[in-house]
């Protein structure tokens, strides 16, 4: 599907990370990777479990993704990757960085399945990328990971180190297989409806300390190829919603949009907007809940206040972390509660 020369899969976006890290940790004595200061917090537990240390860099409210201008700033002798991630399904620019020499580019496609450039996908613009088929994924598997990359030498140290993975026991593929059943049923609205409290047990809401890495299972596998089938469905339902979300947030004075490259599709995970008055945040997002539509905050807070990182500064994805709003674009989201959504964002911002 994404047209590159190797594939690997695994049981997570946080594994396949966790290899790569490992494999081009052998290739340099270089020890840090840049990531973007709002983002998956769980990003950083791969980088000290490959024994690396992380440099942030700030985002850009403009796109909502690292701001690739600073990246210069914070890159030195010690860098051994930057890892590009296309956060909400939207595209970071990638391109200024290509001639950074002797630093490895890795691409976070886990929130960006499906979102390309002509025919390319992203992925597949870096050295060495992965995506994520975990629950709430464009496409998901309920877990499973896949490192892609087109280069040869990656490819051979992936599969050496692939090599020491295990197999799931029979009993966490069992579960996997529960897992599966359980998700299909509670992402069907006339379930989550009746058994909403349960459900919402079941989401996460605390950090993870740290994971486990193992194989991709092949029913997994088959429950992927089926996917493959609809993907394209899957996808212009995404752009579709993202876009009327869009058309309808941009006029509205105190909501901040990003802005999006016009010569990409756009597959969104979740669609984002910042509300410019922070105090306003939670009464929009009442709103939008109140409007039958499960819309979210994400991370409330940027890395650096996470793991306790007091003396740098981070003011955008501050910024950000305190006013971000995530609407769900997938397939059971009606086009009629968007309707509803936006018109209740827009009473509710001009009170
Ligand atoms: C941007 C990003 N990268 C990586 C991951 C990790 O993927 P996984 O949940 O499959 O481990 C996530 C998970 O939410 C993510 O949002």
């Amino acid at each position: 599907m994404l047209g590159v020369n190797y594939a690997f899969a695994v049981n997570s976006g946080t594994t396949a990370f966790y290899i790569i890290l490992s494999v081009l940790k052998k290739l340099s004595d270089k020890r840090e990777v840049i990531l973007p200061a709002y983002t998956a917090p769980s990003l950083l537990l791969p980088i000290k479990k490959a024994g690396l240390e992380y440099r942030l860099v700030d985002v850009s409210l403009d796109t909502f993704n690292m701001d690739t201008e600073k990246l210069a700033e914070v890159i030195s002798d010690n860098t051994l990757a930057v890892l590009f991630i296309h956060m909400f399904g939207i595209p970071v620019e990638m391109e200024k960085s290509k001639n950074i020499k002797g630093v490895f580019r890795i691409e976070d496609a886990a929130s960006s399945f499906g979102t390309r450039r002509g025919k390319q996908f992203t992925g597949t613009f870096c050295d060495i990328g992965f995506v994520s088929f975990n629950r709430g994924k464009n496409l998901s598997t309920v877990s499973g990971g896949v490192i892609v990359t087109d280069n040869l030498q990656f490819a051979d140290a992936v599969k050496r180190r692939m090599a020491d993975l295990s197999r799931p026991s029979p009993f966490a593929r069992v579960k996997i297989f529960l897992k599966a059943l359980g998700l299909s049923l509670a992402v069907r609205p006339w379930f989550y409806s009746i058994f909403r409290h349960i459900v919402s047990g079941f989401k996460y809401t605390s950090l993870h300390e740290d994971f486990d890495s193992y194989h991709y299972t092949k029913f997994q596998g088959s429950l992927g190829c089926l996917l493959q089938e609809r993907s394209e469905t899957i996808f212009l339902d995404r752009e579709a919603k993202g876009n009327l979300l869009y058309n309808g947030l941009k006029n509205i004075k105190g909501i901040r949009l990003p802005c999006l490259p016009d010569d990409w599709r756009i597959v969104f995970n979740q669609f984002p907007f910042l509300v410019e008055d922070a105090k306003k945040r939670m009464k929009v997002l009442d709103a939008i809940i109140k409007a039958g539509v499960e819309a979210t905050m994400l991370y409330d807070k940027p890395i650096h206040k996470i793991y306790d990182e007091p003396h740098k500064d981070y003011p955008n994805a501050e910024y950000m972390a305190d006013r971000l709003i995530l609407i769900p674009v997938h397939h059971y989201v009606t086009e009629r509660s968007l309707y509803k959504l936006l018109e209740a964002i827009e009473t509710e911002i001009k009170k």
